[in-house]
């Protein structure tokens, strides 16, 4: 590995101090022409009309007007911080990914943590998931783990994420209602997708309601790959663990702190960085053995389904520590470009095929949302270790590419980057062997939607039990059509009769009699003749 390539805990602050400018006292035009009146247009007399040749006014104007970029598509608000992740121990044994191999290393990262579906101003304090992405800036090329605080998903083909989003996010014609799951549409939906009911059961807990996003635990959710040295694949799952343990608001909090602190986790996580108290986070990892993949009664590659710890420990290998907080919301927090491809050596995909779509997602959303091809130029998302490749120009290129080629093969030379196939730390894909006919399916193994949302239930504390029933109350008791409140309790009925009964309570249907889990259920049939709207009183 070549010296220019080493990176510490301070080199992304370094490459970072190379785009920062400090506000400075003398206004000037872009152009560092000097101004001195920013406050009236230039005008024929005192009453106008207002010229065109006012440079000043029109450059002030234009930037203004272009102030505002498209917020993501999802997890349009978030927060972010800065800090560096360090190993305990090295994991050679298991991947070859040079961050995680030095526990005297440092490697620098930025994280940034979210609500899912309210706008980019949206309150902080909502039923809802939390996104966990942090950025690590090695010495092999940035690595992104784009987690949320929920260890499960609602789908399990990424072919529904665009259906799973236009149902949650408020309705088409009136966007209404905002920044919450409830309202028909989303109910509508989830009525009708019986492997979301896992990922319900944990919006529906006080996991959806964080008092702090350093209180936040964090899953990678998918199974990944680790590749050793040698070789050898490992699947691998990854998870965030709070220092300061994991604490959650109650619904009677975050409604009051909604309206009265909108800002309440982002003020949170800034204050507490401010006053040196820098949120700690451990990295744990659950490892599979290849040989071990189809040993769990439920399909490692399903994303609605956890590998429970009693089966598989969490080994906990280093820790994240969040030091410093950003020096401009705008360039860094929103401007990061997380893409859960964005891998390094020793660490790599499996075929879950929620994985797999989101493969191809980040990549063409940032496309848009950051203006063209060029964002990997953008100083928060820079690789810490240096670029070099044939993609030229485009909109806002920053970079200067020196020499007269741009292509390969090539025989001219002239500066031109070539791929070294004798670079034996270059990336390489596992050579996974798979076979098998084209065909739109989902696989048989991913069938049972119920049996570890009645887990999840069955580890619930009284309180907190109460807790998810009352959350059902408040969510279903929105829900204006009753063929979908009923379909949610026969949901419910699957995962327990209990459960369902008590939701049903509240929601104006009559209570379930107990019924066998339906292991391999499909969506209910559907009948829209009789929907009428019959709102809970
Ligand atoms: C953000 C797509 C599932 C975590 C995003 C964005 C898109 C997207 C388009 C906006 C990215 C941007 O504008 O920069 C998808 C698709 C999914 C999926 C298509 C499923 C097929 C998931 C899952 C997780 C997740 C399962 C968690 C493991 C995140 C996070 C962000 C995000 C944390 C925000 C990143 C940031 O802070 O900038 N997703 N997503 N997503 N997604 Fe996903």
């Amino acid at each position: 590995m070549n010296d220019d390539r080493r990176v510490d805990e301070h080199s992304k602050d370094k490459q970072l101090e190379t785009f920062r400018r400090e506000t400075g006292e003398e206004l000037t035009t872009n152009q560092g022409v000097s101004i001195d009146d920013t406050d009236n247009s230039l005008k024929v007399g005192e009453r106008g009309p207002t010229l065109l040749e006012d440079f000043h006014f029109r450059e002030k104007m234009t930037h203004f007007d272009h102030e505002r970029i498209p917020e993501r598509v999802v997890h349009a608000r978030g927060s972010g911080a800065h800090g560096y992740f360090q190993v305990y121990e090295s994991m050679a044994e298991y991947t070859k990914a040079k961050f995680l191999q030095d526990p005297n290393a440092k490697t620098p990262v930025f994280v940034r943590f979210s609500t899912v579906v309210g706008f980019r101003g949206s309150a902080d304090t909502v039923r809802d998931v939390r996104g966990f992405a942090a950025k690590f800036y090695t010495e092999e090329g940035v690595y992104d783990l784009v987690g949320n605080n929920m260890p499960v998903f609602f789908i399990q083909d990424a072919i529904k994420f665009p259906d799973l989003v236009h149902s949650i996010k408020p309705e088409p014609h009136n966007q209404i209602p905002q920044a919450s799951a409830a309202h028909d549409n989303f109910w509508d939906f989830i009525s009708l997708m019986p492997e979301s009911m896992h990922m319900i059961m944990w919006v529906l807990s006080d996991r959806a309601l964080p008092r702090s996003y350093r209180m936040m635990e964090g899953f990678g959710v998918h199974t990944f790959r680790f590749i050793n040295e040698a070789g050898k694949a490992r699947f691998v799952k990854f998870h965030w663990k709070p220092k300061l343990g994991m604490h959650s608001l109650v619904w009677d909090e975050v409604q009051k702190l909604a309206g009265k602190d909108p800002d309440y986790n982002r003020r949170d996580l800034w204050n507490a960085i401010e006053m040196g108290e820098y949120p700690e986070f451990e990295l744990g990892v659950q490892i599979i053995e290849e040989e071990d993949e189809h040993k769990f009664d439920f399909d490692i590659l399903d994303p609605t389904k956890i590998i429970p710890e009693e089966m598989v420990p969490v080994k906990i290998i280093g820790k994240m520590v969040l030091n410093r907080n950003p020096d401009n919301f705008f360039a860094e927090t929103e401007q990061v470009a997380f893409h859960p491809g964005h891998v390094v050596p020793g660490i790599d995909f499996s075929n879950d095929p929620l994985l797999q779509g989101r493969l191809f997602s980040y990549l063409d959303t940032q496309l848009i949302r950051l203006g063209g091809p060029n964002f990997a130029e953008i100083p928060i998302n820079r690789s810490a270790c240096p670029v070099h490749n044939n993609q030229r120009d485009g909109y806002s290129r920053q970079t200067i590419d020196k020499g007269r080629t741009n292509y390969s093969p090539n025989s001219l030379g002239g500066g031109c980057p070539m791929a070294n196939p004798e670079n034996l730390r270059a990336f390489t894909h596992y050579a996974e062997k798979v076979e098998g006919h084209k065909i739109r399916k989902r696989s048989d193994s991913f069938k049972d939607h119920f049996s570890q949302a009645t887990l999840f239930w069955n580890s619930m504390s009284s309180a907190e039990k109460d807790h998810i029933v009352s959350a059902a109350h408040f969510e279903l008791g929105k829900v204006q059509y009753k063929e979908i409140r009923q379909r949610m309790v026969d949901l419910f009925n699957q995962i327990d009769n209990e459960l369902a009964k008590r939701v049903a309570k509240g929601i104006g249907i009559p209570e379930p009699q107990p019924v066998a889990q339906n292991h391999g259920q499909s969506s209910p049939a559907l009948s829209m003749e009789n929907t009428v709207k019959d709102t809970v009183s």
